[in-house]
Formats: structure tokens, sequence, C-alpha cells
């Protein structure tokens, strides 16, 4: 019998097509992929490679993300059901009510958002770039934030910008994190350095070390002088962190109700090595779009590329 990561491979050559992962993925997932990366490197790497056929190991709103960019290629999305809290947060017809409330508004929109949200944005952004891309219009321009009231309130808070208004959205799992269990966990390991995703509450990001996208964890956790880390961010990219570190020592924090002691995207482990392989197999389910949607959005997120 053909092991199910060999058919994988296999299929990957016959389609020409490639895997595109998020980090929260699972490991198995994250070993067939072609390419591992978060939000933002996964819309870039989408746009560039030559592939005929994009299976997008990770939620819904990517693999839509990655037909925005890439319309003439076949993206194939093994998990549809695959949702996302946040992007769920906010629906394009409440979106457009709310932009009306707020005339002469530029629209930043995570990109966890849907391709119809997606249309009604001026400039996306990933958690690597919000600041940048926030700082990026003039001081004086109001600036509607969507849907991520924790990322948003953040980046208010480092901006200073008081003409910002921001969508009361957020992720289950960045909002449940415990801080009395964090604060334990720091007092068991006193020199590990705690580092969270900007989408967890104010009250955690203000007891980290560093804040910052995926990547930028991932990043941070090389530096030499620390070797121990209090992980406040989805549990998939422990993997990550242990194949590039295998020195160091990655605590995970558990959140509010915790049974396992971590936190997963429950979205994001939907994606399995069978629904991957079906997929490839069937040449389906594939994202489709309406076009003139797609174009919008297509302007929000080169906006976003470009900033980068
Ligand atoms: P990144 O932008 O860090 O990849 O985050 C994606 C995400 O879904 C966070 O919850
Ligand atoms: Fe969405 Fe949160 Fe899952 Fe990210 S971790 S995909 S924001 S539900």
């Amino acid at each position: 019998m053909e092991r199910l990561a060999d058919k994988i491979m296999r299929l990957k050559r016959e389609r020409n097509a490639v895997i595109l992962a998020h980090y929260y993925t699972t490991p198995d997932v994250q070993a067939v992929a072609d390419f591992l990366g978060d939000s933002l490197a996964l819309s870039v790497k989408a746009r560039s490679t030559d592939a005929e056929v994009i299976l997008f190991a990770g939620v819904h709103f990517m693999a839509e993300t990655a037909k925005v960019l890439c319309p003439d290629k076949k993206v194939l999305i093994p998990c549809p059901e695959a949702g996302c809290s946040l992007a769920e947060s906010c629906r394009a017809e409440d979106f457009a009510e709310f932009k009306k409330r707020y005339p002469g508004h530029t629209v930043v929109s995570y990109v966890n958002t849907s391709v119809e949200v997606k249309a009604l944005t001026d400039i996306c952004c990933t958690s690597s770039n919000a600041l940048k891309v926030v700082e990026s219009i003039p001081a004086e321009q109001p600036v509607i934030f969507a849907p991520d009231r924790n990322l948003g309130s953040y980046i208010k808070r480092l901006t200073g910008r008081d003409n910002m208004v921001v969508w009361d959205g957020a992720c289950h799992v960045h909002e449940e994190f415990s801080l009395e269990k964090i604060l334990e966990l720091k007092r068991e390991h006193p020199a590990a350095h705690i580092v969270s995703h900007p989408e967890c509450r104010a009250y955690i990001v203000e007891a980290a070390d560093f804040v910052g996208s995926t990547a930028a964890i991932l990043e941070y956790c090389s530096r030499e002088d620390v070797d121990e880390f209090i992980v406040v961010t989805e549990s998939g990219i422990l993997s990550e962190m242990r194949r590039r570190y295998p020195e160091k020592s990655f605590i995970p924090a558990p959140p509010i109700d915790s049974t396992c002691g971590c936190n997963d995207c429950r979205f994001m482990k939907m994606v399995t090595l069978e629904n991957i392989a079906a997929a490839l197999e069937n040449m389906a389910p594939e994202i489709e779009l309406d076009e003139q949607v797609r174009k919008a959005a297509e302007r929000s997120i080169l906006n976003m590329i470009e900033i980068k």
C-alpha cells in the first residue's frame, strides 16, 4: 500500500501542484508542504509560484487570497469547511453598513477576512506588516481597522492614532489565553521570555517580552541570550520552533479552559493528509470567485504587497 505522504508527493508531480501550508497546520501536513509560512509570506509566495495548481493547506480565507492573486491557477482547498472565527466575525453586509457610518475613512483590513470584505478594503495587512500599513497612511487621515479588535487596539497604542475606528472582531484562539497561567509559568521559568501574537488581549500583550506575527516570533527566538520561551500563540508554531532551534525550550501557554495545556486553532487542524491527497486526486474542491469581487479584493492585497 502506498503511504499517504508518498501518494501526495506523486500526485504533486503528476498535477504540477505546489503545496503552501501555514505554520498552524499539523506537523505531518507541514512535512508535505513545498513552502511553509505565515499569512504574509504565503500570499507573496502564491503570487510568485509557476506551478499550475496551488493546494492551500490552511483555512478558507488563505486559499481565497491565493486565488485572488492567481486567477489563472487552480487553487485547491482540501477542507473548505475550515473557516476562521476572526474572518467570520466580520460579514461583508455588516461591514458595508459600518463603512457607511465612517465616510472618508481609509479602510485597512487584516487578511483574515472574506474576499467580499477585502473588496470593501483599501489596503489589506497581516500581523507582520499592520504597523507599516497604518503608518503609510497620513496621520490626519482617519482609518477604519478591521476585523481584529486586539491587533487594532495594539496598532492604535503603538501609533497613538485617535482617528482609527476598530471593528469589534476577535480570534477564538488568541483571545482565550490565561494571564494567570502565563504568570505562573513565568514564576516556574524566570529566565524564559514571553512571546505573544498581537491578536491576544491587551493584558497578555502588555505582559509579553516580545509581540509579533508568527514570522516575527520565530525570528525573535533566534536570539542567543535566551534559551527558554513561553509561547502565547497557536500551538502549530511549536514544531517549527523546535525544528529551527532544537537546543532551546518552548513552553506552550495554556488557554483559560485547558485540558491539553496548549491552544489549537481547530480550523487549521481540519486540514489532514487524507483530505490533501483526496483534493489532489480529484482536483477538487477548488476556490471559485466572482471576477468583479476578485478584482476589487486584488487591489487591496496588491496595495499591501507594495508597502511591504
Ligand atoms: P500570521 O499573520 O501571524 O500568519 O497569523 C495568522 C493567523 O491566523 C493568526 O491567528
Ligand atoms: Fe482564524 Fe484564529 Fe485560526 Fe488564525 S488562529 S485562522 S485567526 S481562528
